[in-house]
């Protein structure tokens, strides 16, 4: 669908949602301010989120029909996702440190978040920042092995903060290293909360100026508790470029745009390979899945970062890439980003 037509259809939608009158009211939702977001797929599903100053159930519903019978008479449209719901106000903490806060995140496993997100505060810090690393993945923290810094232990100097580990200038705080062996953690509900909390809340930091969360795959607790109870200041996603699962994403996208937390844009990760002995890029990995999820979804392609071997290597053996390898290509792939995600959070170097 291009774009001249997904707005001719989105306007569309738009004044069928005018017709829809506040309970009571002779004004219409929309310029009631309520209307957050209409997305028109290029399936010609509809996705409407709404979202309502009132306490009412039944003013819900009634709206909801009312949306429901006045899109059921577009012919175009063939399906309707709906979200009504109550305006809500998370009291959201803000994390205790003095800068700007970024999440790595994607729905799917192993496309280099932990990486991305360990080689990102790397090169922070190589611009100059003062730069924190918190490995939220509770499940299977993958940051100490990545860092090299799996036998170091946090401290604490009171029995309340705990003192993250340092590694050549960046801090790391993950539960990997207090929960030791090497079967993954896998706890479920509560717990997992509570480490969520305590990672966040009582690390020990405040002079951070870019902090870095890696997080689990998919829209679980802990990207809904993240989004829910703290303030992030931009989501980073990460893509491969194979076929990805489109519906994943969104479902992932939705989330984040529901609970307010901006997006900043799309890495893709693994992009080509650049042969040695030729110099010409492979796209050993596919090709084009970055471009086409900031596309769909409107939002800025942040960057592509090659497949390198010694990416996998370096990490394997605890070394920091951007550290070793500063010349390389994908260095300068996470200059690039690093510098990008800079101006988007007006983070001042
Ligand atoms: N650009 C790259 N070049 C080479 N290897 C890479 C690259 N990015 C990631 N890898 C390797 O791919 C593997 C998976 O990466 P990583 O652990 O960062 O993914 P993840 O998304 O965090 O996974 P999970 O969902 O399990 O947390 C690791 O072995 C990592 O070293
Ligand atoms: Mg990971």
């Amino acid at each position: 669908m291009d774009l001249r037509e997904k707005e001719r259809k989105t306007v569309e939608i738009l004044r069928a949602l005018k017709k829809v009158n506040y309970p009571g009211y002779s004004r219409d939702i929309v310029s009631f301010g309520f209307l957050k977001k209409i997305e028109v797929y290029d399936d010609d599903r509809v996705f409407i989120d709404l979202e309502i100053s009132t306490q009412k159930e039944e003013v819900i519903e009634q709206i909801k029909e009312k949306v429901q019978e006045e899109i059921g008479k577009i012919g175009w449209i063939k399906g309707l996702e709906l979200s009504v719901r109550e305006r809500e106000i998370f009291r959201r903490q803000k994390i205790p440190i003095k800068g700007k806060t970024v999440a790595i995140y994607s729905t799917k496993g192993g496309v280099g978040k932990s990486s991305i997100a360990t080689q990102l505060a790397y090169t922070f810090s190589v611009l100059g920042l003062k730069s924190s690393l918190l490995d939220l993945d509770v499940y299977g923290p993958s940051i100490p092995k990545m860092t090299g810094t799996q036998d170091s232990e946090p401290t604490s100097y009171d029995g309340q903060h705990i003192i993250p580990v340092e590694k050549e200038g960046v801090r790391i705080m993950s539960l990997g290293y207090m929960a030791k062996g090497d079967t993954p953690v896998i706890w479920r509900g509560p717990l997992v909360i509570k480490a969520f909390r305590t990672l966040i809340f009582s690390t020990h930091w405040p002079d951070t100026d870019v902090l870095v969360i890696d997080l689990p795959p998919g829209s679980g607790d802990i990207q809904l508790s993240l989004a829910q109870e703290v303030n992030i200041d931009g989501i980073v996603m990460v893509t491969t470029p194979q076929d990805i699962a489109l519906e994943d994403v969104r479902r992932g996208i939705s989330m984040y745009r529901k609970l307010e937390v901006p997006i900043l844009g799309i890495v893709e990760n693994m992009s080509w390979f650049t042969c040695d002995s030729c110099g010409k890029k492979h796209f050993i990995f596919g090709k084009g899945g970055g471009e086409l999820l900031s596309k769909v979804y409107n939002m800025e392609l942040l960057g592509q970062i090659p497949f390198d071997y010694e990416l996998l290597e370096l990490a394997d053996r605890g070394k920091i890439y951007v550290l070793e390898k500063k010349n390389s290509e994908v260095a300068q792939a996470f200059l690039s980003i690093a510098k990008k995600i800079i101006d988007l959070l007006k983070i001042s170097v």
